[in-house]
C-alpha cells in the first residue's frame, strides 16, 4: 500500500517496542499510531486500528467459543495469533469475514465500516481476504490460470463481461508470481505443486485483489522447514504494504516473523505483548506452552 502505512506501522511498534522494555503497556493493540491510507479506495484509519474488536461474544448450542473478546491491530501490523485448539481463533476469523455472526459485540473495519452490517461477499470487496487451513487452488488449472481468475472474481473487473487482462494486470500478475516465488512454475498446473507452493499459490490469488487485511489460518502447517522458513520471507515482506493476521502453532514460525503476539484461551485474550513476553506468563505456560 502506501509508505505512509509501512511507517506508521513502523512507528507504532518502535513505540510499542519502547513501551514493552519499560514494562508498561498491557495491551499493545492500545498502542495505537495514527496514519491514513492514501489510496483512492479509502478505509479510515484515523484512529491508527485497521481492525478492531470489542466485547464480541458467540455461542454455539450454549457454548461460548468466542467470549467477550476485544482486540485491535495496527495498520501495516502482522500481528500473530496463538493459543490451544478449541481457543476460538478460528472462530474470530469467521466473525471478521462474515462467516459467523456474533451474538453481541463490534467489530469495525477501519472506525467507519461497521462489518457486522455487511454479507460474507461485501467484506472481501472491502479489502479483507483470508487464507483457510487447506489449500484451495484449482488443481486442473495452471497457475497463471489460477492468478489470472482470482482478478475476474473480483468485482471491478468482473462488471466487464469482454474482460482481458490489461497491461497493468498483467504486471500485477507478474509482480505477483515474483512475490510468492512461483515465476518459474507458472505454466504448471496447481495439481502438481507441491503442498508450500499449492499455499504460496493461494496467497498470490489473495495478492492479486490486493487485500488491505489478509487472515492467515496455520498457513505453515504441513509445510517442509525450507517452506516454511520462505513462508516467513514472504510475510516479512507482505507486512506494511498490507495488515496480516496470523493464526499459527510453529513457535519457530513465530518468533521469526512476530511483532505483537496475541495470545487466545477460551474466547478471549488471555495475554499479549512481544513472544518473549508471552512466553514468560505463567498463565500462558499453564494453558498453551507447557513447562
Ligand atoms: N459452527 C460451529 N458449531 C459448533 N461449534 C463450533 C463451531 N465452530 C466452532 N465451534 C467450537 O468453538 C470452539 C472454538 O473453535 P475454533 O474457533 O475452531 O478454535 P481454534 O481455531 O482456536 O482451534 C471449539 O470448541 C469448536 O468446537
Ligand atoms: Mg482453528
Amino acid at each position: 500500500m502506501t509508505p505512509d502505512l509501512q511507517q506508521s506501522g513502523a512507528q507504532r511498534l518502535l513505540g510499542y517496542r519502547a513501551r514493552a522494555a519499560l514494562g508498561q503497556t498491557a495491551s499493545g493493540g492500545r498502542a495505537a499510531g495514527f496514519s491514513r491510507l492514501g489510496s483512492s479506495d479509502e478505509l479510515d484509519v484515523a484512529h491508527g486500528r485497521i481492525l478492531y474488536l470489542e466485547d464480541v461474544s458467540v455461542s454455539f448450542d450454549g457454548f461460548k467459543a468466542i467470549n467477550k473478546l476485544s482486540l485491535d491491530i495496527a495498520p501495516g501490523e502482522l500481528r500473530c495469533i496463538i493459543g490451544p485448539n478449541g481457543a476460538g481463533k478460528t472462530t474470530m476469523m469467521d466473525i471478521i469475514t462474515g462467516k459467523t455472526r456474533p451474538d453481541e459485540g463490534t467489530v469495525y473495519f477501519g472506525s467507519t465500516v461497521d462489518l457486522l452490517r455487511l454479507r460474507e461477499a461485501e467484506i472481501s470487496q472491502m479489502g479483507i481476504g483470508r487464507k483457510f487451513q487447506k489449500p484451495t487452488v484449482f488443481e486442473h488449472l495452471s497457475v497463471f490460470e489460477n492468478l489470472e481468475l482470482a482478478l475476474k472474481t473480483h468485482k471491478s473487473v468482473a462488471a466487464s463481461v469482454w474482460w482481458r487482462l490489461g497491461s497493468e494486470q498483467s504486471d500485477r500478475l507478474a509482480e505477483v508470481l515474483h512475490t510468492i516465488a512461483l515465476s518459474e512454475q507458472v505454466s504448471r498446473t496447481a495439481g502438481t505443486l507441491s503442498h508450500g507452493q499449492k499455499q504460496w499459490l493461494e496467497i498470490g490469488m489473495l495478492l492479486m485483489q490486493d487485500p488491505k487485511l489478509l487472515l492467515l489460518d496455520e498457513p505453515v502447517a504441513g509445510m517442509t522447514d525450507e517452506e516454511t522458513a520462505r513462508t516467513a520471507e514472504l510475510f516479512l515482506s507482505l507486512k506494511g504494504k498490507h495488515t496480516l493476521m496470523v493464526v499459527e502453532h510453529d513457535m519457530g514460525f513465530i518468533k521469526t516473523i512476530s511483532d505483537i503476539v496475541t495470545v487466545l484461551c477460551d474466547g478471549s485474550v488471555l495475554a499479549q505483548g512481544t513472544l518473549e513476553q508471552v512466553q514468560a506468563d505463567e498463565r500462558v505456560i499453564e494453558v498453551y506452552l507447557g513447562r
